[in-house]
């Protein structure tokens, strides 16, 4: 019996986070790849990957392989990417060449603070992204699909947006996705025989694993629309009204647009997107330098509106929100709507699942875990 291929080692940073353990539990699904999580757990709970590896483990079949059953469990590392000694001493226990790729999802991603404390954001996205592919590079583990971001465009000129529009980013958060993106495409194109990479432009993720069991758990008071409506509705926050921040924008209802599509179909373009760096791939065939990098938007190419998302939620959570119009958040633009072509026909990926779905697993998920991954204090029975 030929002894089966090795797993290829996969470093997740920022894998215990929201969308970290949903790639790592997509990658995990495919039983090609052996994962390491790096994460400073700021915004993470450690909690996630233990369930992870719960769900991993959960789907094996009775008579699973000792190699399938290895590969469910995770090598976790609690470090902060700007220390570099750390993020050092994790590669040496791999080896050079020990790590075959890293998916690059640790930063800091809130459009509005990134405007009161821009430093921390450079330091903490563009910095951190400099010593990883130092050490990368050092130990011989040249691919990286990178987290990139839809703010990256800025106001974009046409909507939707396809990855040839100008790179302009209107708060510090999307400059530091700007400046790591030019950062990555520079490296390559000094080696193109050596790196490859991938920047994937994500638009607005949500939603949550259809069990319940991992899902969005922001610490303190939820900063993104849709994880603040579900804390709303189960009791965790307790304002009587959500602020809009702004309606006269130029869009159908005046409020902003952004293309929402579930984390599970998200996690699925890293997965392609890793595929995608082996020899083997023809993505890098039609570039127009021979530098082995290239940008893809992952979104749905559905624009959907803040009122439209809140009466989502209200048919999703029986929930019934009020709201009343404030003055718009600093960073805000009017529409982010992806051009989805071009990672459809290049990378295969689709985002099929719904806004209903969505907001239906993103409340199965609030409504078994009302305190995330944190103890419970107190049961919280869901607001009439
Ligand atoms: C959506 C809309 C707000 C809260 C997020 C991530 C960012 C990036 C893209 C990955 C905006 C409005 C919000 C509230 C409101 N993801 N809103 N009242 O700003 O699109 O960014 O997705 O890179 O990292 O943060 O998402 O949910 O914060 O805002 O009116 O209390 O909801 O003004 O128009 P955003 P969001």
């Amino acid at each position: 019996m030929p002894s089966p291929e090795p797993l290829k080692r996969v470093l997740v940073t920022g894998g215990a986070g929201y969308i970290g353990s949903h790639v790592i539990y997509t990658l995990q699904t495919t039983r090609r790849y052996k994962v390491i999580s790096i994460d400073n757990l700021h915004n993470a709970h450690p909690k996630s990957l233990d369930r992870v590896e719960q769900i991993a483990r959960d789907a094996l079949p009775a008579d699973a392989s000792e190699q399938d059953r290895d590969s469910t469990k995770i090598d976790t590392y609690t470090c902060d990417l700007t220390k570099r000694d750390e993020v050092r001493a994790v590669f040496e226990k791999y080896g050079k060449g020990g790590i075959w790729g890293v998916i690059h999802i640790a930063a800091y991603k809130a459009v509005g603070e990134s405007t009161q404390i821009p430093l921390t954001y450079y330091e903490n996205n563009v910095s951190a992204t400099l010593y990883l592919l130092q050490i990368m590079n050092e130990f011989d583990c040249t691919r990286m699909v990178y987290s990139s971001s839809a703010t990256v465009y800025g106001t974009p000129p046409v909507i939707p947006i396809p990855e040839s529009t100008r790179l302009k980013a209107d708060s510090p958060y999307g400059k530091t996705k700007v400046m790591s993106e030019t950062i990555l495409e520079d490296l390559c194109s000094a080696e193109p025989q050596r790196w490859r990479a991938l920047s994937l432009r994500y638009f607005n993720p949500a939603g949550a694993h259809p069990s319940g069991l991992i899902g969005e758990d922001p610490r303190g008071r939820p900063g993104n629309l849709l994880p603040l409506l579900a804390h709303m509705a189960v009791g965790r926050v307790q304002d009587s009204k959500l602020r809009v921040f702004g309606n006269d924008y130029p869009t159908p209802d005046g409020t902003c647009v952004r293309d929402y599509l579930h984390v599970l179909d998200l996690a699925k373009g890293h997965l392609l997107a890793l595929d995608a760096l082996a020899p083997a791939s023809t993505v890098f065939d039609n570039c127009p330098t021979d530098a082995r990098y290239k940008a893809y938007n992952l979104g749905r190419g559905q624009g959907v509106s803040v009122l439209q998302i809140v009466d989502a939620m209200r048919k999703a959570t029986g929930y019934n929100f009020e709201w009343e119009v404030v003055g718009r958040r600093r960073g805000d633009v009017p529409d982010l709507t992806a051009d989805p072509l071009l990672a459809q026909k290049e990378l295969g990926f689709t985002a099929p699942q719904d806004l209903e779905t969505m907001c239906r697993d993103l409340w199965n998920w609030q409504t078994k875990n009302p305190w995330g991954y944190g103890e419970p204090s107190g049961a919280l029975a869901p607001r009439e």
